[in-house]
């Protein structure tokens, strides 16, 4: 049965407070970030998703099974009705908000549902406020996909000296980082780099940062020279 407000709940302006749980949650099916994929998750029990990896013992033993009060309760404090549950989200205390923001998840999370928006997107295009704020959500905040990028943002060797890495990409640049700013990650999904290919992306406002991605983690080592 829908509670009142969950009825009233306007999925426009809840796919606006979506961009809460974008960083962490893609509505692609099995593609998992920080937490799980959200994709058919209206009547999945708690915990369940199987290409998820890191679920907390609290949430996998909780018994839930979601729906539309069950995620109305996670979203109002999640700590309060999972304790020690793993996500990092405070919780939304407006009701309305939670409404509105139901009503567009559980349009967005149907089987099929992320088909339809990606046709949505490609006849967007780039204009328009909904087709760029539905390229930046809907894949969730990690992605692009990191093949086939622009030579600026392709890897093709990594010298360190003393406290300094300097990184050369397929345009011929090199730039330098101090060896603090510079973070090594791995993402062997599908929109990972290819094998021996690894991607550069900025992470500060400044410039100053930037994290390299590897298809796999043997290959760190691998692409980093120690010479001066
Ligand atoms: C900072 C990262 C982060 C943010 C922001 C976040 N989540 Fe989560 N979410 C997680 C993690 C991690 C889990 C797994 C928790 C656990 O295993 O205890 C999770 C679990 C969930 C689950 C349970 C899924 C399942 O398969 O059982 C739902 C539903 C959910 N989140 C919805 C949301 C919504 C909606 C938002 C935005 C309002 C949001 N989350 C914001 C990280 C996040």
């Amino acid at each position: 049965m829908l509670s009142p407000a969950f009825a009233e709940g306007a999925p426009s302006r809840g796919r606006q407070d979506f961009r809460a749980c974008a960083p962490c949650h893609s509505l692609r099916p099995d593609r998992n970030m920080t937490g799980p994929s959200l994709a058919g998750v209206w009547g999945r029990k708690a915990g369940s998703l199987p290409s998820f990896e890191r679920y907390s013992d609290a949430l996998k033993s909780s018994g839930i099974i979601w729906d539309d009060r069950s995620l109305d309760g996670w979203l109002t404090d999640p700590q309060a009705m999972v304790p020690e549950n793993d996500m990092p989200f405070e919780g939304i205390k407006d009701s309305h908000a939670r409404a509105d923001l139901l009503a567009f998840l559980k349009e967005a999370t149907k089987p099929g549902a992320q088909q339809q928006t990606a046709q949505q997107r490609g006849m967007k295009g780039m204009g328009g406020m909904g087709g760029g704020m539905m390229g930046g959500m809907m894949g969730g905040g990690h992605d692009p996909n990191l093949k086939g990028l622009e030579p600026a943002k392709q890897v093709k060797a990594i010298a360190y000296c003393h406290d300094t890495y300097r990184v050369t990409t397929a345009d011929g640049k090199t730039r330098a980082f101090w060896e603090r700013n510079l973070r090594f990650m791995t993402d062997s999904s599908q929109d990972g780099p290819e094998k021996g290919a690894p991607a550069i992306m900025p992470a500060g406002m400044m410039g100053d940062r930037a994290a390299v991605i590897f298809a796999d983690p043997e290959e760190i080592a691998g692409l980093i020279a120690k010479h001066c």
